[in-house]
Protein backbone atom coordinates (compact mmCIF):
# COMPACT_ATOMS: atom_id res chain seq x y z
CA UNK A 1 0.00 0.00 0.00
CA UNK A 2 0.79 3.38 -0.91
CA UNK A 3 2.62 4.96 2.93
CA UNK A 4 0.25 7.62 3.88
CA UNK A 5 2.30 11.52 4.24
CA UNK A 6 2.78 11.89 7.94
CA UNK A 7 2.38 14.68 10.05
CA UNK A 8 3.47 15.35 13.06
CA UNK A 9 1.08 13.78 16.21
CA UNK A 10 -0.28 17.85 18.01
CA UNK A 11 0.84 17.78 20.90
CA UNK A 12 -2.10 18.19 23.62
CA UNK A 13 -1.62 20.59 26.42
CA UNK A 14 -3.64 19.10 29.20
CA UNK A 15 -5.59 22.51 30.73
CA UNK A 16 -6.79 22.13 33.89
CA UNK A 17 -10.15 20.89 33.73
CA UNK A 18 -9.72 19.68 30.20
CA UNK A 19 -10.72 15.63 29.72
CA UNK A 20 -6.82 14.79 28.77
CA UNK A 21 -5.83 15.82 32.11
CA UNK A 22 -8.37 13.87 34.11
CA UNK A 23 -7.28 10.93 32.10
CA UNK A 24 -4.07 11.27 32.66
CA UNK A 25 -3.90 12.22 36.25
CA UNK A 26 -6.20 8.85 36.83
CA UNK A 27 -3.46 6.84 34.94
CA UNK A 28 -0.79 8.10 37.29
CA UNK A 29 -2.86 7.30 40.47
CA UNK A 30 -3.33 3.86 38.94
CA UNK A 31 0.46 3.28 38.18
CA UNK A 32 1.24 4.65 41.54
CA UNK A 33 -1.51 2.17 43.28
CA UNK A 34 0.12 -0.68 42.33
CA UNK A 35 3.84 -2.07 42.55
CA UNK A 36 4.49 -4.02 38.82
CA UNK A 37 6.84 -7.03 38.54
CA UNK A 38 8.43 -6.52 35.20
CA UNK A 39 10.11 -9.33 33.44
CA UNK A 40 12.32 -9.10 30.43
CA UNK A 41 10.88 -9.99 26.93
CA UNK A 42 12.71 -12.48 24.96
CA UNK A 43 11.52 -14.46 21.92
CA UNK A 44 7.88 -13.11 22.46
CA UNK A 45 7.84 -14.89 26.07
CA UNK A 46 8.02 -13.34 29.88
CA UNK A 47 11.51 -14.67 31.60
CA UNK A 48 12.33 -14.16 35.00
CA UNK A 49 15.02 -14.76 37.13
CA UNK A 50 13.67 -13.37 40.50
CA UNK A 51 16.75 -11.35 41.16
CA UNK A 52 14.21 -8.38 41.49
CA UNK A 53 15.17 -4.92 40.88
CA UNK A 54 13.21 -2.16 42.52
CA UNK A 55 12.37 1.06 41.26
CA UNK A 56 11.56 4.31 42.18
CA UNK A 57 10.16 7.56 41.18
CA UNK A 58 13.23 10.19 41.30
CA UNK A 59 11.51 13.04 42.79
CA UNK A 60 9.92 10.27 45.81
CA UNK A 61 12.20 7.82 46.43
CA UNK A 62 10.16 6.69 49.38
CA UNK A 63 7.57 5.60 46.93
CA UNK A 64 7.77 2.00 44.94
CA UNK A 65 6.70 1.91 41.71
CA UNK A 66 7.58 -1.82 40.87
CA UNK A 67 10.18 -4.50 40.51
CA UNK A 68 12.22 -5.85 37.42
CA UNK A 69 13.79 -8.99 37.04
CA UNK A 70 17.95 -8.31 36.63
CA UNK A 71 19.16 -11.03 34.26
CA UNK A 72 22.78 -11.54 33.17
CA UNK A 73 25.05 -13.27 30.11
CA UNK A 74 22.47 -16.07 30.41
CA UNK A 75 19.56 -14.14 29.34
CA UNK A 76 21.41 -11.77 26.72
CA UNK A 77 22.91 -15.03 25.06
CA UNK A 78 18.72 -16.07 24.88
CA UNK A 79 17.77 -13.09 23.64
CA UNK A 80 20.62 -13.24 20.38
CA UNK A 81 18.99 -16.62 20.16
CA UNK A 82 15.92 -15.66 19.95
CA UNK A 83 16.63 -12.34 17.56
CA UNK A 84 18.52 -15.05 15.18
CA UNK A 85 15.19 -17.79 15.47
CA UNK A 86 13.23 -14.69 14.05
CA UNK A 87 15.51 -13.05 11.12
CA UNK A 88 14.48 -14.93 8.27
CA UNK A 89 11.06 -14.88 8.54
CA UNK A 90 11.09 -11.16 9.17
CA UNK A 91 13.71 -10.48 6.46
CA UNK A 92 11.33 -12.16 4.19
CA UNK A 93 8.12 -10.00 5.12
CA UNK A 94 7.62 -7.29 2.77
CA UNK A 95 8.55 -4.05 3.96
CA UNK A 96 5.41 -2.49 3.59
CA UNK A 97 4.13 -5.01 6.24
CA UNK A 98 6.94 -4.42 8.68
CA UNK A 99 5.62 -0.48 7.77
CA UNK A 100 2.41 -1.68 8.74
CA UNK A 101 3.44 -3.24 12.09
CA UNK A 102 4.79 0.53 13.07
CA UNK A 103 2.06 2.41 11.97
CA UNK A 104 -0.18 0.41 13.99
CA UNK A 105 1.75 1.19 16.99
CA UNK A 106 1.23 4.80 15.85
CA UNK A 107 -2.30 4.56 16.05
CA UNK A 108 -1.97 3.00 19.13
CA UNK A 109 0.15 4.90 21.04
CA UNK A 110 -1.44 8.05 19.70
CA UNK A 111 -4.29 6.72 21.21
CA UNK A 112 -5.10 4.48 23.76
CA UNK A 113 -1.53 3.99 24.80
CA UNK A 114 -0.80 7.53 25.21
CA UNK A 115 -1.45 8.14 28.94
CA UNK A 116 0.40 4.83 30.23
CA UNK A 117 3.18 6.21 27.69
CA UNK A 118 3.21 9.53 29.49
CA UNK A 119 2.66 8.50 32.74
CA UNK A 120 5.15 5.62 32.91
CA UNK A 121 7.71 8.06 31.86
CA UNK A 122 6.62 10.71 34.09
CA UNK A 123 6.92 8.33 36.96
CA UNK A 124 10.19 6.49 36.45
CA UNK A 125 11.88 9.79 34.79
CA UNK A 126 11.26 12.36 36.88
CA UNK A 127 9.60 14.07 33.46
CA UNK A 128 7.04 16.71 33.67
CA UNK A 129 3.64 16.67 31.67
CA UNK A 130 4.84 18.73 29.04
CA UNK A 131 8.28 17.18 28.14
CA UNK A 132 6.27 13.60 28.90
CA UNK A 133 3.92 14.28 25.71
CA UNK A 134 6.22 15.90 23.19
CA UNK A 135 8.94 12.81 23.84
CA UNK A 136 7.01 9.88 24.87
CA UNK A 137 3.44 10.44 23.00
CA UNK A 138 4.62 12.76 20.17
CA UNK A 139 8.08 12.31 19.13
CA UNK A 140 7.31 8.78 19.32
CA UNK A 141 4.34 8.41 17.26
CA UNK A 142 6.12 10.67 14.81
CA UNK A 143 9.49 7.97 14.82
CA UNK A 144 6.71 5.55 13.75
CA UNK A 145 5.13 7.20 10.97
CA UNK A 146 8.06 9.09 9.45
CA UNK A 147 10.45 5.91 9.32
CA UNK A 148 7.21 4.31 7.52
CA UNK A 149 6.88 6.86 4.90
CA UNK A 150 11.31 6.99 4.66
CA UNK A 151 10.95 3.24 3.92
CA UNK A 152 8.98 3.82 0.78
CA UNK A 153 11.86 6.64 -0.19
CA UNK A 154 14.71 4.44 0.58
CA UNK A 155 13.24 1.29 -1.13
CA UNK A 156 12.53 2.97 -4.35
CA UNK A 157 15.74 3.97 -4.67
CA UNK A 158 16.81 2.01 -7.90
CA UNK A 159 19.51 2.96 -10.28
CA UNK A 160 19.39 3.08 -14.17
CA UNK A 161 18.71 0.29 -16.72
CA UNK A 162 19.63 0.12 -20.34
CA UNK A 163 17.70 -1.76 -23.24
CA UNK A 164 18.69 -5.24 -22.17
CA UNK A 165 19.39 -4.79 -18.69
CA UNK A 166 17.79 -4.60 -15.52
CA UNK A 167 19.47 -3.42 -12.76
CA UNK A 168 18.21 -3.37 -9.13
CA UNK A 169 19.00 -2.72 -5.85
CA UNK A 170 17.81 -5.22 -3.13
CA UNK A 171 17.63 -3.40 0.19
CA UNK A 172 18.71 -6.41 2.48
CA UNK A 173 18.40 -6.00 6.28
CA UNK A 174 21.68 -6.67 8.00
CA UNK A 175 22.85 -10.50 8.22
CA UNK A 176 22.95 -11.30 11.87
CA UNK A 177 21.27 -9.04 14.91
CA UNK A 178 21.74 -5.62 15.83
CA UNK A 179 22.63 -4.29 19.22
CA UNK A 180 20.69 -1.44 20.58
CA UNK A 181 21.96 0.13 24.15
CA UNK A 182 19.30 3.21 25.18
CA UNK A 183 19.70 5.99 27.48
CA UNK A 184 16.94 7.34 29.81
CA UNK A 185 16.44 10.53 28.91
CA UNK A 186 14.04 10.19 26.05
CA UNK A 187 11.71 7.54 26.00
CA UNK A 188 10.68 7.91 22.03
CA UNK A 189 14.77 7.48 21.11
CA UNK A 190 14.63 4.26 23.01
CA UNK A 191 12.10 3.07 20.96
CA UNK A 192 13.43 4.34 17.74
CA UNK A 193 17.02 2.91 18.37
CA UNK A 194 14.86 -0.92 18.05
CA UNK A 195 12.28 0.54 15.79
CA UNK A 196 14.00 1.82 12.93
CA UNK A 197 16.82 -1.24 12.47
CA UNK A 198 13.95 -3.32 12.94
CA UNK A 199 11.25 -1.57 10.37
CA UNK A 200 14.26 -2.22 7.51
CA UNK A 201 14.00 -6.21 8.56
CA UNK A 202 16.29 -6.46 11.05
CA UNK A 203 16.10 -8.53 14.82
CA UNK A 204 17.48 -6.66 17.68
CA UNK A 205 18.32 -7.56 21.24
CA UNK A 206 17.50 -4.32 23.49
CA UNK A 207 19.35 -3.43 26.37
CA UNK A 208 17.38 -0.81 28.03
CA UNK A 209 19.08 1.73 30.72
CA UNK A 210 18.25 0.45 34.22
CA UNK A 211 16.15 3.94 35.16
CA UNK A 212 13.94 3.47 31.84
CA UNK A 213 12.69 -0.29 32.25
CA UNK A 214 9.80 1.16 33.65
CA UNK A 215 8.64 3.30 30.35
CA UNK A 216 10.57 0.01 28.11
CA UNK A 217 7.86 -2.35 29.81
CA UNK A 218 5.23 -0.63 27.71
CA UNK A 219 6.87 -0.07 24.88
CA UNK A 220 7.40 -3.90 24.79
CA UNK A 221 3.61 -4.36 25.32
CA UNK A 222 2.84 -1.65 22.42
CA UNK A 223 5.32 -3.50 20.20
CA UNK A 224 3.34 -6.67 20.57
CA UNK A 225 0.07 -5.37 20.57
CA UNK A 226 0.82 -3.47 17.41
CA UNK A 227 1.68 -7.33 15.76
CA UNK A 228 5.77 -7.09 16.01
CA UNK A 229 6.12 -11.49 15.70
CA UNK A 230 8.04 -12.42 18.38
CA UNK A 231 11.99 -12.65 18.54
CA UNK A 232 12.06 -9.32 16.54
CA UNK A 233 12.91 -6.96 19.28
CA UNK A 234 13.82 -9.08 22.59
CA UNK A 235 14.66 -6.57 25.79
CA UNK A 236 16.67 -7.83 28.25
CA UNK A 237 17.90 -6.27 31.10
CA UNK A 238 21.97 -6.36 32.48
CA UNK A 239 24.56 -4.69 33.79
CA UNK A 240 26.06 -2.76 30.41
CA UNK A 241 29.42 -4.29 30.81
CA UNK A 242 28.10 -7.81 30.69
CA UNK A 243 25.61 -7.48 27.93
CA UNK A 244 28.31 -5.92 25.86
CA UNK A 245 30.90 -8.88 26.66
CA UNK A 246 28.58 -11.11 25.37
CA UNK A 247 27.05 -8.91 22.04
CA UNK A 248 30.45 -7.80 21.03
CA UNK A 249 31.93 -11.20 20.95
CA UNK A 250 28.96 -12.62 18.94
CA UNK A 251 29.93 -13.63 15.35
CA UNK A 252 26.62 -12.53 14.53
CA UNK A 253 26.50 -8.30 16.00
CA UNK A 254 25.71 -6.95 12.54
CA UNK A 255 25.02 -3.42 14.34
CA UNK A 256 25.43 -0.89 17.21
CA UNK A 257 22.37 1.61 17.84
CA UNK A 258 23.26 3.69 20.73
CA UNK A 259 22.49 6.63 22.49
CA UNK A 260 24.17 7.52 25.79
CA UNK A 261 27.49 8.13 27.02
CA UNK A 262 30.88 9.45 24.74
CA UNK A 263 32.89 6.92 26.95
CA UNK A 264 31.11 4.33 27.18
CA UNK A 265 30.61 4.96 23.15
CA UNK A 266 33.97 4.89 22.31
CA UNK A 267 34.87 1.64 24.97
CA UNK A 268 32.33 -0.11 22.30
CA UNK A 269 33.96 1.15 19.69
CA UNK A 270 36.63 -0.19 20.82
CA UNK A 271 35.65 -3.60 21.50
CA UNK A 272 33.68 -4.08 18.46
CA UNK A 273 37.41 -3.57 16.65
CA UNK A 274 39.45 -5.85 19.59
CA UNK A 275 36.81 -8.56 17.88
CA UNK A 276 36.71 -7.36 14.18
CA UNK A 277 37.65 -10.73 13.02
CA UNK A 278 35.51 -12.48 14.69
CA UNK A 279 32.50 -11.07 12.67
CA UNK A 280 30.84 -12.25 9.60
CA UNK A 281 30.46 -9.06 8.31
CA UNK A 282 31.95 -5.40 9.91
CA UNK A 283 28.97 -4.34 12.44
CA UNK A 284 27.18 -0.90 11.55
CA UNK A 285 28.02 1.26 14.39
CA UNK A 286 25.42 4.01 14.87
CA UNK A 287 25.94 6.04 18.07
CA UNK A 288 24.37 9.55 19.12
CA UNK A 289 26.94 10.34 22.80
CA UNK A 290 26.98 13.40 24.68
CA UNK A 291 27.18 17.16 23.85
CA UNK A 292 28.24 20.64 25.29
CA UNK A 293 25.43 22.54 23.57
CA UNK A 294 25.84 26.33 23.42
CA UNK A 295 23.96 29.61 22.83
CA UNK A 296 25.44 32.50 21.29
CA UNK A 297 24.58 36.06 21.07
CA UNK A 298 25.77 38.95 19.06
CA UNK A 299 25.11 42.60 20.48
CA UNK A 300 22.02 43.12 18.45
CA UNK A 301 20.31 40.10 19.24
CA UNK A 302 16.71 40.34 21.25
CA UNK A 303 16.91 40.05 25.10
CA UNK A 304 14.39 38.77 25.78
CA UNK A 305 14.20 36.32 23.32
CA UNK A 306 17.60 35.28 24.32
CA UNK A 307 16.71 34.70 28.29
CA UNK A 308 13.95 32.87 27.69
CA UNK A 309 15.78 30.37 24.75
CA UNK A 310 18.68 30.31 27.77
CA UNK A 311 15.66 29.14 30.28
CA UNK A 312 13.88 26.66 28.53
CA UNK A 313 17.20 25.39 26.29
CA UNK A 314 19.65 24.55 30.11
CA UNK A 315 16.61 23.46 32.06
CA UNK A 316 13.75 21.88 30.57
CA UNK A 317 13.91 17.96 31.60
CA UNK A 318 16.65 19.42 34.06
CA UNK A 319 18.81 19.57 32.00
CA UNK A 320 19.25 15.97 30.82
CA UNK A 321 19.04 16.45 27.13
CA UNK A 322 21.63 15.61 24.85
CA UNK A 323 21.03 18.75 23.32
CA UNK A 324 20.61 21.38 26.54
CA UNK A 325 22.04 24.33 26.40
CA UNK A 326 24.71 24.09 28.75
CA UNK A 327 27.25 26.83 27.93
CA UNK A 328 26.38 30.75 26.52
CA UNK A 329 28.31 33.77 25.05
CA UNK A 330 26.91 36.82 25.84
CA UNK A 331 27.98 39.98 24.28
CA UNK A 332 28.49 42.85 27.39
CA UNK A 333 26.64 45.51 26.01
CA UNK A 334 23.21 42.89 26.17
CA UNK A 335 23.91 41.23 29.21
CA UNK A 336 22.48 43.35 31.87
CA UNK A 337 19.06 42.99 29.96
CA UNK A 338 19.58 39.24 29.85
CA UNK A 339 20.70 38.74 33.37
CA UNK A 340 17.91 40.61 34.84
CA UNK A 341 14.97 38.57 32.46
CA UNK A 342 16.82 35.27 33.18
CA UNK A 343 16.28 35.82 37.06
CA UNK A 344 13.48 36.85 37.17
CA UNK A 345 11.69 34.29 35.39
CA UNK A 346 13.81 31.45 37.25
CA UNK A 347 12.54 32.88 40.31
CA UNK A 348 9.14 32.15 38.66
CA UNK A 349 9.50 28.59 38.03
CA UNK A 350 8.74 25.41 40.61
CA UNK A 351 10.24 22.59 41.53
CA UNK A 352 8.70 19.45 42.79
CA UNK A 353 6.75 16.22 41.89
CA UNK A 354 5.12 15.55 38.40
CA UNK A 355 2.00 14.85 39.43
CA UNK A 356 2.17 18.70 40.50
CA UNK A 357 1.61 20.11 36.77
CA UNK A 358 2.84 23.03 38.32
CA UNK A 359 6.27 22.22 38.62
CA UNK A 360 8.72 22.60 35.21
CA UNK A 361 11.73 21.14 37.31
CA UNK A 362 11.82 17.69 38.67
CA UNK A 363 13.95 15.37 39.88
CA UNK A 364 17.43 14.55 38.40
CA UNK A 365 17.44 10.94 36.86
CA UNK A 366 19.66 9.26 39.95
CA UNK A 367 21.80 9.54 42.84
CA UNK A 368 24.98 9.21 40.49
CA UNK A 369 24.05 11.75 38.55
CA UNK A 370 23.08 14.26 41.67
CA UNK A 371 26.56 13.71 43.09
CA UNK A 372 27.83 14.21 39.78
CA UNK A 373 25.99 17.79 39.46
CA UNK A 374 26.15 18.87 42.52
CA UNK A 375 30.21 18.20 42.69
CA UNK A 376 30.57 20.82 40.13
CA UNK A 377 27.43 23.72 41.55
CA UNK A 378 29.86 23.18 45.30
CA UNK A 379 33.05 23.53 43.40
CA UNK A 380 31.98 26.82 41.52
CA UNK A 381 30.76 28.34 44.98
CA UNK A 382 34.34 28.00 46.03
CA UNK A 383 36.14 28.98 43.04
CA UNK A 384 37.07 32.61 42.92
CA UNK A 385 36.30 33.08 38.69
CA UNK A 386 33.22 31.56 39.33
CA UNK A 387 29.73 33.54 40.51
CA UNK A 388 26.37 31.75 41.22
CA UNK A 389 23.53 34.38 39.80
CA UNK A 390 21.09 31.69 40.62
CA UNK A 391 20.09 28.70 41.89
CA UNK A 392 23.07 26.59 43.72
CA UNK A 393 20.74 24.78 46.39
CA UNK A 394 20.20 20.96 46.37
CA UNK A 395 19.18 18.31 48.08
CA UNK A 396 18.75 14.42 47.69
CA UNK A 397 16.32 13.96 50.80
CA UNK A 398 13.01 13.33 49.12
CA UNK A 399 13.86 13.12 45.43
CA UNK A 400 17.37 14.18 44.09
CA UNK A 401 16.10 17.87 43.22
CA UNK A 402 18.72 20.63 42.26
CA UNK A 403 17.86 24.01 41.42
CA UNK A 404 18.04 25.58 38.17
CA UNK A 405 21.75 27.03 38.72
CA UNK A 406 23.19 29.60 36.24
CA UNK A 407 26.76 30.16 36.91
CA UNK A 408 28.61 33.26 35.21
CA UNK A 409 32.79 32.96 34.48
CA UNK A 410 35.57 34.92 34.00
CA UNK A 411 37.04 32.24 31.42
CA UNK A 412 35.65 30.74 28.79
CA UNK A 413 37.66 27.84 29.11
CA UNK A 414 36.07 27.41 33.05
CA UNK A 415 35.45 23.59 33.98
CA UNK A 416 31.88 24.02 33.55
CA UNK A 417 32.18 25.69 30.02
CA UNK A 418 33.36 22.43 28.68
CA UNK A 419 32.46 19.15 30.88
CA UNK A 420 29.22 18.01 30.10
CA UNK A 421 27.18 17.96 33.03
CA UNK A 422 24.11 16.57 32.29
CA UNK A 423 22.04 18.47 34.60
CA UNK A 424 20.64 21.60 35.28
CA UNK A 425 23.44 23.87 35.47
CA UNK A 426 24.00 26.63 32.76
CA UNK A 427 27.59 28.77 32.30
CA UNK A 428 27.80 31.95 31.03
CA UNK A 429 30.65 33.84 29.59
CA UNK A 430 30.37 37.76 29.09
CA UNK A 431 32.12 38.75 26.41
CA UNK A 432 33.63 42.08 25.14
CA UNK A 433 31.25 43.14 22.29
CA UNK A 434 34.15 43.99 20.27
CA UNK A 435 36.13 40.08 20.89
CA UNK A 436 33.74 38.08 18.71
CA UNK A 437 36.03 36.52 16.85
CA UNK A 438 38.51 35.42 20.14
CA UNK A 439 34.67 34.02 21.14
CA UNK A 440 34.26 31.98 18.82
CA UNK A 441 37.42 30.53 18.76
CA UNK A 442 37.21 29.41 22.61
CA UNK A 443 33.56 28.24 21.74
CA UNK A 444 35.11 26.08 19.23
CA UNK A 445 38.02 24.84 21.14
CA UNK A 446 36.41 24.44 24.97
CA UNK A 447 34.79 21.14 23.87
CA UNK A 448 35.54 18.47 21.57
CA UNK A 449 31.59 17.84 21.27
CA UNK A 450 29.73 19.30 18.55
CA UNK A 451 25.97 18.27 18.76
CA UNK A 452 23.91 21.35 19.16
CA UNK A 453 24.18 25.25 19.11
CA UNK A 454 22.20 28.26 18.81
CA UNK A 455 23.09 31.64 17.47
CA UNK A 456 21.05 35.19 18.42
CA UNK A 457 21.19 37.72 16.17
CA UNK A 458 19.47 40.58 13.73
CA UNK A 459 21.82 41.54 11.23
CA UNK A 460 21.29 39.21 8.06
CA UNK A 461 25.34 39.58 7.06
CA UNK A 462 26.59 38.17 10.70
CA UNK A 463 24.20 35.23 11.20
CA UNK A 464 25.45 34.01 7.69
CA UNK A 465 28.81 35.01 9.07
CA UNK A 466 28.25 32.98 12.03
CA UNK A 467 26.38 30.05 10.50
CA UNK A 468 29.96 29.71 8.16
CA UNK A 469 32.56 30.14 11.34
CA UNK A 470 30.28 27.67 13.03
CA UNK A 471 29.76 25.18 10.44
CA UNK A 472 31.54 22.26 12.08
CA UNK A 473 30.17 22.66 15.81
CA UNK A 474 27.06 21.60 15.55
CA UNK A 475 24.56 19.19 13.75
CA UNK A 476 21.56 20.98 15.05
CA UNK A 477 22.45 24.28 14.26
CA UNK A 478 19.83 27.09 15.33
CA UNK A 479 19.48 30.56 13.86
CA UNK A 480 17.16 32.68 16.85
CA UNK A 481 15.81 29.71 18.66
CA UNK A 482 16.61 27.24 21.74
CA UNK A 483 19.24 24.19 20.87
CA UNK A 484 16.57 21.78 22.26
CA UNK A 485 13.45 19.97 20.82
CA UNK A 486 14.00 18.80 17.27
CA UNK A 487 11.17 17.78 15.49
CA UNK A 488 10.82 14.19 13.90
CA UNK A 489 10.77 15.02 10.00
CA UNK A 490 11.40 18.50 10.40
CA UNK A 491 14.99 18.68 12.06
CA UNK A 492 16.78 15.24 11.48
CA UNK A 493 19.16 14.88 14.74
CA UNK A 494 22.64 14.02 15.76
CA UNK A 495 25.70 15.73 15.74
CA UNK A 496 29.84 15.31 14.87
CA UNK A 497 32.54 14.95 16.61
CA UNK A 498 32.82 13.63 19.96
CA UNK A 499 28.85 14.01 19.91
CA UNK A 500 27.96 10.35 17.34
CA UNK A 501 28.44 9.34 14.49
CA UNK A 502 26.03 11.88 13.09
CA UNK A 503 22.98 9.62 11.31
CA UNK A 504 20.75 11.95 11.85
CA UNK A 505 17.67 9.92 13.77
CA UNK A 506 14.16 10.54 12.43
CA UNK A 507 15.38 10.55 8.46
CA UNK A 508 15.74 8.16 5.93
CA UNK A 509 19.77 8.74 6.46
CA UNK A 510 19.25 6.55 9.77
CA UNK A 511 17.33 3.97 7.98
CA UNK A 512 19.93 3.88 5.38
CA UNK A 513 22.55 2.71 8.12
CA UNK A 514 20.06 -0.88 8.87
CA UNK A 515 20.29 -2.00 5.50
CA UNK A 516 23.48 -3.86 3.53
CA UNK A 517 22.07 -3.29 -0.85
CA UNK A 518 22.60 -5.68 -3.24
CA UNK A 519 22.73 -4.86 -6.53
CA UNK A 520 21.50 -7.14 -9.13
CA UNK A 521 22.29 -7.19 -12.92
CA UNK A 522 20.52 -9.12 -15.10
CA UNK A 523 21.00 -9.27 -19.11
CA UNK A 524 17.80 -10.46 -21.22
N1 LIG B 1 15.87 15.36 19.88
C1 LIG B 1 16.05 15.94 21.18
C2 LIG B 1 16.13 17.42 21.12
O1 LIG B 1 16.33 17.94 20.05
C3 LIG B 1 17.25 15.38 21.85
O2 LIG B 1 16.04 18.06 22.11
Amino acid sequence: FKIPTPKNEPVKAYRKGSPERASLKAELARLKGQELEIPMIIGGKEVRTGNLVSIHPPHELKHTLGHYHKGGAKEVNMAIDAALAARSSWENTPWQERAAVFLRAAELLAGPYRDRMNAATMLAQSKNVFQAEIDAACEMVDFFRFNAAYLEQVYSDQPNSAAGIWNRLEHRPLEGFVFAVTPFNFTSICANLCAAPAQMGNVVVWKPSDTQIYSAKVIMDLFMEAGLPAGVVNMVFADGPVAGEVCFKHPELSGLHFTGSTKTFQYMWKTIGENIHNYRSYPRIVGETGGKDYVLAYKDAKADQVATALLRGAFEYQGQKCSAASRAYIPQSLWPAVEEKLVADLKTVKMGTVEDFSNFVNAVIDERAYDKITAYIEQAKKDEGAEIIAGGNHSKEEGYFIEPTVIVVKDPHYVTMKEELFGPVMTIFVYEDEELDATIEALDTASPYALTGAIFATDRLVINELIEKLRHTAGNFYVNDKPTGAVVGQQPFGGGRASGTNDKAGSYLNLLRWVSPRTIKETF
